[in-house]
């Protein structure tokens, strides 16, 4: 269950972490395959980002597949008592770097593994199942047989808390008939407001809410009113986009995805920006007329 504390840390399951930390997706090859182009440059990354208080970093072991989470190894192992390690299973990597399906429980329980062994751990803090979106997005299908086989893992010891991930609020309410879930990590960003109404019913349940593509993933952020707000403010436009999500909904947690330290460094000082409400008010319009015009 989510409890926010006055110093802006959330409970994600039963561990304190702050609302802004880092998503690892980013320090893959192009096309999050293979190796980065530069590994010194990945492995500061992670070890500035920890050396900067986060402790929360989001990962998987398709990311490369493998790699990053061997970086994350490399650069912080053996891992700060207080840093939260959460993944995600649910697809597997041709060869060619395709995307496929893996949400099996046999193909879910080797993913786990897989996440276990490259990571160097023993038990991973959450493990979020990630439904593997369809043609068009997400649909609606029963998830039940592979949330079970994540239940039955987590019986084992091999996982202390499950999240869900590209979840619709019907198959997030099928999980949580399940086995209980402490997260939902979905797209969502100023300008990609679909799952309003759900996040707003996790905050009323104490479920956190992980947004993914924060700052608009491949495709980032463009647009003339967060342009506006952000030179009012005299930051940057994707510090901006951060501090709208932390004062979305307090059972926001942030992990942006970011190569280098310097937009890291960036990223992380959005936590201290303060969104007057005028400014909140101007920002909200843009997701009113992209999304729902
Ligand atoms: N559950 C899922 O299906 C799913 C899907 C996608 C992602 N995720 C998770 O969510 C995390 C966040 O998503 P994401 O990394 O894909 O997208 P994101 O955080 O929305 O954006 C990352 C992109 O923005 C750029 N960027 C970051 N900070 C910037 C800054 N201050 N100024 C300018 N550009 C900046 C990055 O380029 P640079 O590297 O040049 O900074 C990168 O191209 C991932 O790392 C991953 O852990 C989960």
């Amino acid at each position: 269950m989510t409890k926010i504390d006055k110093a802006g840390s959330v409970t994600l399951g039963d561990r304190a972490v702050k609302r802004m930390g880092y998503g690892a997706m980013q320090l893959a090859g192009p096309h999050v395959f293979g190796p980065p182009k530069d590994r010194d440059a990945a492995l500061a990354v992670l070890r500035t980002a920890v050396a900067e208080g986060v402790n929360h970093i989001d990962t998987s072991d398709f990311y490369g597949p493998h790699v990053v989470n061997q970086l994350i190894r490399e650069a912080l192992s053996p891992y700060p008592d207080d840093l939260v390690i959460v993944t995600k299973v649910g697809a597997v990597r041709g060869e060619d770097g395709s995307w496929n399906a893996a949400q099996e429980p046999g193909q879910l329980h080797a993913a786990v593994e897989d996440n276990l062994r490259n990571l160097g751990l023993s038990r991973i803090e959450v493990v979020n199942f990630r439904i593997h979106p369809g043609h068009h997005g997400r649909g609606d299908h029963s998830i039940a047989r592979s949330f079970e086989a994540m239940a039955a893992m987590q019986a084992e010891g091999l996982i202390r808390h499950l999240g869900i991930s590209n979840a619709t609020a019907s198959q997030v309410a099928e999980a949580r008939a399940i086995a209980p879930v402490v997260c939902v990590q979905n797209q969502y960003n100023l300008a990609h407001r679909e799952d309003d109404a759900l996040i707003d019913a996790l905050a009323a349940d104490g479920i956190a809410y992980v947004p993914f593509f924060p700052l608009g993933g491949f495709t980032p952020l463009q647009s003339s009113c967060l342009d506006a707000v952000a030179q009012q403010l005299g930051a940057s436009p994707m510090q901006v986009a951060l501090a709208w999500l932390l004062r979305r909904s307090p059972n926001i947690l942030l992990i942006p995805g970011t190569s280098s330290v310097a937009h890291l460094r960036e990223n992380l000082a959005a936590a201290t920006l303060d969104l007057s409400a005028e400014a909140m008010a101007t920002l909200d319009a843009i997701g009113s007329s992209s999304d729902r015009a």
